[in-house]
């Protein structure tokens, strides 16, 4: 038996015990036996009080988290000299700790990727509100990669004045794409802050900080070992971190406030950042996941995806209509080649139309398999994969009826013909051939 099936069979046996088909490693990783067993002992056996303070249960606590903060910086391979840990209770948290703190103005520029996750997109609010303009650039059909050329003229044209910051998904969470790190170097050396968006890429890659030094990463952990859910983080270079203005104070983030005085001094480091008390009993399980997936191996796992992967692409492009139509057409690379195990498409009848996304999740379900539909919160990935253009959004939103307020049934409607959705399916952790089996059996009933 191979490891990772042996891990399967002893970390995950409900997945098999249930007859459950899991295809949904890109919205969350599943929980392992282990790690609850060994958290559960840790919150059984031991006192553990709120941190900041001195007395015994508070110290414990102090502790872990101390531990989990060097766990996170020895598992991404980060220079403790270079890099802080700040905890938050998801990636969206640490997306948005930058964007309201970033020293945005009308002289700097947001550039971003249009495959981003709307927590990267939503940015672009606190940039505009410092009149700062926010850009896009497209990723291009079919594989849905970002030209190279049109990329590397955005970030080389001068600006030498205002604050620049350039954020990017490593992995797509749409197409499964991997975007290239040596971005970072070239956007860092004409003068940008680089924020990168981790949170699809870590799960089955090796993210190494000493090889690439963004400065700043979002990440959430229930993505790459499924529990606890409600941790994630901001890696961000110490000097990346130095140019943020938080826009307020809170418990827990400073030195000193005054009520008298009006005034505060907000605290160094990550403290300055950790908004309130942090989710101070699931810290501990954030060390022990890493340690459960390092002693796993992340090269280990990102083969068995990546090989997997490859099955899936080939088996799902190899199945056509009698009418000679095939039955899916992808959004994204449709080979191995720098990508990851999130594969989105949408399947077509034999006369060439598209079939409702909400008609494979239906019978998916029925299957007892767990995939996902609609746009997977990247809208700018969605727009170019199924052909949405600017104006036709331009003229559904600027209806009188649509200025405040849009259904998705309106939206349906709007956009009149044209798919409004896609279907994913994301491979992961412990996915075996059989999973990938099922989703094949599943895809040939369309084809009846
Ligand atoms: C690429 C990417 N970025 C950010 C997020 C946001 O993560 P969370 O919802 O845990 O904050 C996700 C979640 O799916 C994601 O896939």
């Amino acid at each position: 038996m191979e490891p990772l099936d042996e891990l399967r069979a002893r970390e995950y046996p409900r997945l098999d015990e249930l007859g459950q088909v899991y295809l949904d490693y890109t919205a969350g990783n599943l929980v392992p036996q282990t790690l609850l067993e060994r958290h559960m002992h840790l919150l059984r056996d031991h006192v553990l009080g709120n941190p900041h303070s001195t007395n015994p249960a508070s110290s414990l606590t102090t502790a872990y988290a101390a531990l989990a903060r060097r766990s996170v910086l020895e598992f991404f391979n980060a220079d403790p000299d270079e890099y802080v840990v700040i905890f938050t209770a998801n990636a969206t948290q640490a997306l948005k700790l930058v964007g309201e703190a970033y020293p945005f103005n009308s002289d700097g520029e947001y550039l971003l990727t249009f495959d981003n996750h709307n927590s990267v997109n939503g940015i672009r609010e606190f940039a505009r509100a410092k009149q700062c303009p926010a850009t896009y650039v497209p990723v291009v059909l079919p594989d849905m990669r970002v030209d190279d050329a049109d990329l590397t003229s955005r970030l080389t044209r001068s600006r030498p004045n205002g604050h620049r910051l350039f954020a990017y998904p490593a992995q797509s969470n749409f197409s499964g794409v991997q975007h290239p790190l040596d971005w970072i170097p070239l956007a860092q050396e004409h003068g940008w802050d680089v924020l990168l968006d981790a949170a699809a890429f870590t799960p089955t890659n090796r993210l190494d900080l000493r090889r690439w030094r963004p400065d700043f990463v979002s990440q959430s952990f229930y993505k790459i070992f499924g529990y606890p859910t409600g941790v994630g983080c901001l890696i961000a270079r110490k000097a990346a971190l130095a140019k943020l203005k938080r826009p307020w104070f809170a418990g827990g983030t400073i030195t000193v406030a005054s009520v008298q005085g009006d005034k505060f001094y907000l605290a160094e480091g990550e403290s300055g950042f950790e908004d309130g008390t942090p989710d101070y009993l699931a810290l501990p399980a954030v060390t022990f996941g890493l340690e459960y997936i390092a002693s796993i191996g992340i090269d280990t796992i990102h083969k068995r995806v990546a090989s997997l992967t490859g099955l899936l692409l080939e088996r799902l492009g190899a199945l056509k209509h009698s009418s000679g139509h095939p039955l899916a057409r992808v959004y994204g690379p449709r080979l191995g080649d720098r990508r990851g195990g999130t594969v989105t498409f949408n399947f077509y009848d034999p006369n060439g139309r598209p079939l409702d996304h909400r008609s494979v999740e239906e019978r998916a379900n029925a299957a007892r398999i767990s995939l996902r539909t609609g746009c997977f919160c990247n809208p700018g990935g969605g727009e170019i994969a199924l052909g949405i253009t600017g104006s036709e959004l331009a003229s559904c939103f600027h209806q009188p009826e649509h200025e405040t307020r849009l259904t998705i049934d309106d939206f349906r409607m709007c956009i009149d013909g044209k798919s409004t959705g896609a279907v994913r399916v994301s491979l992961g952790l412990v996915t075996n051939a059989e999973d990938v089996n099922a989703f094949i059996r599943l895809a040939e009933s369309f084809l009846r």
